[in-house]
């Protein structure tokens, strides 16, 4: 653990050489350097050494059972990290390297075996990002990352966030600004024929199906707690979560929005002032209900979703509410990957308004922290 972290600014696009050094060295020591990707920040450490990768599950509170990422310059580096590579992992290579694309290969002995949480596999990507290019040449080394938040909280996509969790305990911190697509990378298993999706992100589902016609998706979408840990031990129920609860909302812009006037009237009524993430068309429909709301964007540009997705959770977090409500997104493009994020940040909290559900039952089924007299933080209604 650090006493001090050590925060760095670096531009984005062309991350200057001395900088660059010194994060190389701080990763050539066994240290801690959170770095951005085009993804999200990650928490890196060289993965050749246990000791360094240690520090990361530490750093993060992470159980030693959910396995790293380790991210390569380039894909030619990859038989560094992985052996018995099956050639379809060429294609896909060719096609989405550098980018938000993780592939799970057979491990190669050289890389320490926490980094697997002592699995055989291996999970490899090479970001596109700039600074984490530069960062992965300079240090000659394959960097092993998770997203560079504590453990089950939402994933960082800038350096406050980062420095949010870990400041002091984490070396360095890289920041290069806001991360692009703001969602983390797409997970498949490679040591399957045919190939399996364990993690919907930054690459759509529809993208890959061009490569991959028998793609195996789900493995991902309908796992649930329980017999995710055989699979992807990283897609918990409750992950990417904020401090308060959430709920997510099933059904369309036009059918949900009478359920959530009344959700948010009951709330109330009982002391629970929530915070509203929405799309922008949303946000006149609940203005009168004078509550926080952060918009995301317009609904049908589900990249500026994405990027906006697990900050506006964090922003919600910020401003005080007692609850976040949010809406599914339509599940295409990277919908899929923000639906995900979403059922998770809500631990599988899920109110589909065509059920004939009490809000009664409903919120007390869970433990929602009704707090009645407490202050309520009020939005700007003017
Ligand atoms: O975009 C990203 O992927 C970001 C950036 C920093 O690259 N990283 C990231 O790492 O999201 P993390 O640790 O938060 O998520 C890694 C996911 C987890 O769900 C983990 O269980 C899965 O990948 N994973 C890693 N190694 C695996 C393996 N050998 N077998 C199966 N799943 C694996
Ligand atoms: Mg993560």
């Amino acid at each position: 653990m650090s006493a001090r972290t050590q925060i760095v600014r670096v531009d984005p696009l062309q991350p200057d050489s001395e900088s660059i050094g010194i994060a190389s060295r701080v990763i050539a020591t066994g240290r801690l350097v959170a770095f951005p990707t085009e993804t999200v920040y990650g928490l890196g450490a060289n993965a050749f050494d246990p000791l360094a990768v240690d520090r990361i599950f530490a750093a993060k509170r992470r159980p030693f059972s959910d396995p790293l990422i380790v991210h390569l310059a380039r894909a030619h580096l990859l038989d560094q990290v992985a052996i018995d590579i099956p050639p379809p992992v060429w294609d896909l290579a060719g096609h989405f390297w550098p980018g938000p694309l993780t592939l799970v290969l057979h491990r190669a002995a050289k890389v320490a075996p926490n980094v697997s949480a002592g699995r055989h596999t291996v999970a490899v990507r090479v970001p596109s990002h700039p600074v984490a290019h530069a960062l992965l040449e300079r240090s000659g080394l394959p960097i092993a990352a998770p997203s560079a938040n504590l453990f089950s909280r939402p994933s960082p996509t800038t350096a406050s966030d980062v420095i949010e969790d870990l400041d002091g305990r984490i070396d360095m911190v890289l920041d290069g600004g806001s991360a692009t697509i703001g969602l983390e990378s797409t997970v498949l298993d490679m040591t399957h024929d045919p190939p399996r999706l364990l993690r919907p992100g930054g690459v759509s589902i529809e993208a890959l199906c061009d490569l991959l016609p028998d793609l195996h998706t789900g493995t991902a979408a309908t796992v649930s707690s329980a017999d995710v840990p055989q699979q992807s031990p990283g897609m918990l129920l409750k992950h990417y979560a904020p401090r308060i609860p959430m709920v997510l909302l099933r059904g369309d812009l036009n059918s949900a929005a009478p359920t959530l006037h009344q959700a948010v009237s009951f709330l109330k009524r009982r002391g629970v002032f929530p915070g509203l993430l929405v799309t922008d068309e949303e946000v006149p429909l609940y203005a009168d209900l004078c509550v926080e709301m952060v918009a995301l964007g317009p609904g049908a540009d589900k990249e500026q979703l994405a990027r906006s997705l697990f900050a506006g959770v964090r922003e919600l977090e910020r401003l005080g509410v007692d609850m976040i409500l949010a809406r599914e997104v339509e599940p295409i493009g990277l919908g899929v990957a923000i639906n995900d994020r979403l059922f998770r940040a809500a631990a599988g909290r899920v109110l589909d308004v065509a059920d004939a559900v009490s809000f009664e039952q409903f919120f007390s089924r869970f433990d929602m922290m009704m707090k009645p007299g407490r202050h309520p933080p009020f939005a700007d209604c003017a």
